[in-house]
């Protein structure tokens, strides 16, 4: 299996509660390298294009509230297959259905304040990437 990268985003749910460190060991755990990380405010601009995708669910309006209302942790993660293995170390998207021993089953909130985002595919994760980081802000 090729080394490869993914995308994650650490949320403001996250952030608030000082989880940055816990979140990032868990992923650390998982065989997963931060190779680029920074902390920034998301505009709402950044917001709705990165989430684009969902502009047609009701509940885009709120996630783009919920995404600039603290800061998030944007990171680039290498490691073997990465986007499932960022995938099986999120868990589920609604903490509810997320398995013991993942992220969400640990700190997320609820569906929406649930703690991290990461890429469903590498061509997503290639996307979304670009949409955060420049070429010499990754350092593998
Ligand atoms: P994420 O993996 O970042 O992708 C889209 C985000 O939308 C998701 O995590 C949640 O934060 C949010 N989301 C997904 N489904 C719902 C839902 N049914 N209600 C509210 N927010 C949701």
């Amino acid at each position: 299996m090729a080394t490869t990268r993914t995308f994650s985003i650490i949320k403001p749910d996250a952030t608030r509660r000082n989880l940055t460190g816990a979140v990032t060991k868990m992923l650390e755990e998982a065989g997963l390298r931060v190779v680029a990380s920074k902390r920034i405010m998301m505009t709402e601009e950044q917001a709705k294009g990165f989430y684009e995708v969902h502009k047609d669910r009701p509940f885009y309006g709120e996630l783009v509230t919920f995404m600039t209302s603290g800061p998030v942790v944007v990171q680039v993660l290498e490691g073997e297959d990465a986007v499932k293995r960022n995938r099986d170390a999120m868990g589920a998207t609604n903490p509810a259905d997320a398995a013991e021993g993942t992220i969400r089953k640990a700190y997320a909130e609820n569906i929406e304040a649930n703690s991290v985002h990461g890429s469903d595919s590498e061509e997503n994760a290639a996307t979304e990437i670009a949409f955060f980081f420049n070429k010499d802000e990754i350092v593998g």
